[in-house]
């Protein structure tokens, strides 16, 4: 079984669809923990309401807040074993990124590798896709290394986007392709399913 924590920076709704994937009602994975870099986040209510403990990452000492540097410890008290960001803007610690190296996966909304890196976050994505006059976007599912957007590539998925006219309908249309591919990459891996060969992912049916 799966133990995931999931990184959250916003209003959750990649958390939710995995929340409410038939995967996760049938126990094949589950939702330990959800750790954001804000105080407050729709995700955090999203949690709350299912009744998983959340925890802010601060330099501040509360209830509640961790620190950078407290993380592998509780990472490990509560035996993760995949870390998922799901909308997390931070950069993740390098040490953290060598703990779980290929134990933790990213949600990225375009198709890498392009429009990735430092600064390709949200909509300034959506905006760049716009803007290069692109036909088809869609949403990538990586392992998360240290470089940003750089980890092996583990599923993808691409939308039709000729007909667009603003980069607000491309962040909607990829919304609902990272709904889909986020829970079924997360129960690929919790069915050991996720092969790494030669630098490239396999996945088996
Ligand atoms: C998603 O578009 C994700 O790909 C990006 O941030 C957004 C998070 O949305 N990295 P949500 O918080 O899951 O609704």
């Amino acid at each position: 079984m799966l133990n995931l924590a999931i990184f959250v920076s916003g209003r959750g709704s990649n958390l939710k669809a995995i929340l409410d994937s038939s995967a996760c009602n049938e126990g094949k994975y589950c939702v330990k923990v959800v750790i954001s870099d804000k105080e407050r986040c729709g995700a955090f209510d999203i949690a709350h309401s299912c009744g998983i403990p959340t925890y802010s990452i601060s330099k501040i000492t509360r209830q509640d807040f961790i620190s950078h540097e407290e993380l592998p410890s509780i990472l490990q008290k509560l035996n993760i074993n995949l870390i998922v960001l799901a909308g997390y803007l931070k950069k993740i610690p390098d040490e953290i990124c060598s703990l779980y190296q290929n134990k933790m996966i990213n949600i990225h909304p375009a198709l890498l590798p392009s429009f990735g890196g430092k600064g390709m976050y949200g909509m300034n994505v959506h905006k760049a896709v716009f803007e290069s006059s692109a036909k088809v976007s869609g949403a990538t599912v990586h392992f998360v290394n240290e470089i940003y957007d750089s980890g092996a590539i583990i599923m993808q998925k691409c939308v039709d986007i000729t007909d667009v006219e603003n980069p607000e309908e491309i962040a909607a249309k990829v919304l609902k392709i990272e709904h889909e591919i986020l829970p079924s990459a997360i129960l690929k891996l919790a069915e050991n399913k996720v092969k790494i060969k030669n630098k490239r992912i396999y996945l088996i049916d």
